[in-house]
């Protein structure tokens, strides 16, 4: 880590001692004005993080850490097509994928965005034939970045579907397919195996399963597979012909490749246009990265709001909040995108990290969280930063006093976790209950909140393609100025291999064609229980 680094780190730390006794009602008191100072503009999104305790000196030093980091520079490599992903030897340009009117994008001297335009064309054609073909389900098998995105976006995309119905299986667990496959008709369903790999154990498994399924009942796999995938070779042999295979290059890491061949269900789904909508969102976005300066760029801001609470003032945990019932999905795709991107304990140079890495990310839609879960975020031991999004407008015109009320609750739920209540505030409501004495006091204590709690809020017109495309792209930047700044590779996922490998191993030994001996005591005694309670 360079000296400027270092001394960046040590300047937020020293302002960090004390933060925690801060309260953000003393901020909004000596700054009436806060709220407009510590925001971010991007399109028509607006992005509120006053309601944390960062302050104007804070903002700097969070500001010259990024500085430090080399953030612009780094920046510019990854959007110029430089092997930024150095474990795997490979570019970064999901971007590229959303390039639909910009410049050339070289990667070894050749510029990719003609081929990326062609496919972004073969799959239009493609949607458009299949919505007119009497295709009626869809079925996306793929897992990780070859589900999450697409399925994610579906959802959110609802409103906006007008294509056949687009049913997504991931897991292993032959529940997933058996339940998917039952009820649809093979003579009528279109299969697309997604997987960048083409070798993923659950996807070519839930894949053959669902061919032996279309072929048992009537339907032509030879007609209704395609496949997403950069491999020509694994395509082929899996009997896919080339017509209807949408190839993508190794620069599109898994958890970034909706943009391209892993959208086909969506754009099935929602149409061409909607979808390029969907690619407009993304570039705008990436243009106003690219553009703003400093504190006005909101993916940097919101990483330096995310590298403050994690690596600053120690919040292991992050929540996503949407008040937007169709981005249910949102919390796992964020997990995917963040977690495996940043959950990393070793620099790009192979040393350890100094720092704690990327935050574990978890949430659920609001308002159903609130009656679940928010009772530790609001009077738990742990501090856990939240991040609120919702949109001024819903889709429902009819139900205009649902969406007001969801709002309400959104804005109220920041606000009560600033604000708190405090134990005099708590001893007045008892009192006005009629308690005294002791009593008083001890359900007083039960009713008071800490207050003081962070939180950031998103806020958008209305939840279509191109917001959602924004959205997507912001946090896809955020997470990628949050590994430069940690010194960690952001695009390769070694972490996962281990469980992979041991579970190949494994197989046999759940079967009974192995033995079971050379594993561990726990590991000897948990087959055996499967073995002696299966049928
Ligand atoms: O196991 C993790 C992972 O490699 C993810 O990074 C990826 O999104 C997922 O598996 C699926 O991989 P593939 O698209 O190659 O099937």
């Amino acid at each position: 880590m360079t000296d400027k680094m270092n001394a960046a780190w040590s300047a937020l730390e020293t302002l960090e001692t004390g933060v925690n006794d801060r309260h953000m009602l003393n901020l909004f008191e000596v700054d009436a004005s806060r709220a407009d100072t510590f925001q971010c503009t991007a399109g028509d999104i607006l992005l509120d993080y006053s309601k944390t305790n960062i302050d104007g000196a804070a903002k700097t030093a969070l500001l010259a850490l990024a500085e430090a980091a080399n953030v612009t520079e780094r920046r510019a490599a990854m959007f110029g097509g430089a092997v930024i992903n150095e474990t795997e030897g490979r570019a970064v340009l999901h971007t590229a994928l959303r390039n639909l009117d910009g410049d050339p994008v070289l990667v070894d001297g050749a510029d990719v965005m003609p081929e990326v335009h062609a496919t972004l064309s073969r799959m239009g054609d493609y949607a458009d034939l299949v919505r007119s073909s009497g295709i009626t389900d869809v079925i996306n098998i793929g897992i990780g970045g070859s589900d999450l995105g697409p399925a994610m976006a579906v959802m959110a995309l609802s409103p906006y579907h007008d294509g056949p119905s687009v049913h997504f299986v991931s897991n292993i667990d032959g529940a997933d397919v058996s339940d998917t496959l039952r009820g649809l008709d093979a003579k009528t369903t279109l299969v697309i195996v997604a997987s960048k790999t083409f070798g993923t154990i659950e996807t070519m498994t839930n894949a053959r399963t669902a061919r032996a399924w279309m072929l048992e009942n009537g339907g032509k796999p030879d007609e209704q597979f395609a496949a997403l995938s950069t491999s020509e070779e694994r395509t082929a042999a899996f009997g896919i012909p080339a017509e209807r295979v949408f190839g993508f290059e190794d620069w599109v890491g898994g958890r970034y490749s909706m943009w391209g061949p892993i959208g086909l269900s969506l754009m099935i789904g929602i149409g061409r246009e909607a979808f390029t909508a969907f690619l407009r969102g993304g570039q705008a976005m990436d243009t106003h990265f690219c553009a703003a300066e400093g504190a006005e760029n909101m993916p940097l801001m919101h990483a330096l709001v995310g590298i403050w609470h994690n690596q600053i003032c120690g919040h292991a945990t992050r929540a996503v909040l949407p008040y937007d019932q169709r981005l249910g999905l949102l919390p796992a795709y964020f997990q995917q995108l963040e977690m495996e991107s940043n959950g990393k304990s070793v620099a790009m140079d192979g040393a350890q990290l100094p720092r704690h890495s990327g935050p574990v990310v978890w949430g659920e839609p609001g308002t159903n969280g609130q009656h679940a879960f928010y009772q530790l975020i609001h009077q738990g031991t742990r501090v856990i930063p939240c991040e609120f999004m919702v949109a001024a407008e819903g889709h429902e015109p009819d139900l205009t006093h649902h969406h007001q009320l969801l709002v309400a609750n959104c804005l109220a739920q920041s606000e009560a976790l600033m604000r708190g209540r405090s134990l005099d505030e708590a001893r007045e409501i008892m009192a006005a209950k009629g308690l005294t004495g002791d009593e008083l006091e001890r359900q007083a204590a039960h009713r008071v909140f800490a207050g003081n709690r962070p939180s950031v809020t998103i806020v958008y017109p209305k939840l279509d393609p191109f917001v959602l495309g924004q959205i997507i792209s912001l946090y896809e930047h955020r997470v990628f100025v949050e590994g430069i700044i940690l010194g960690l590779n952001s695009y390769d996922q070694w972490g996962v291999e281990l469980g992979k490998e041991l579970a190949t191993a494994l197989e046999p030994v759940v079967a009974g064609t192995q033995s079971a001996d050379d594993k561990d005591g726990s590991t000897r005694g948990l087959v055996d229980y499967v073995q002696r309670h299966r049928a």
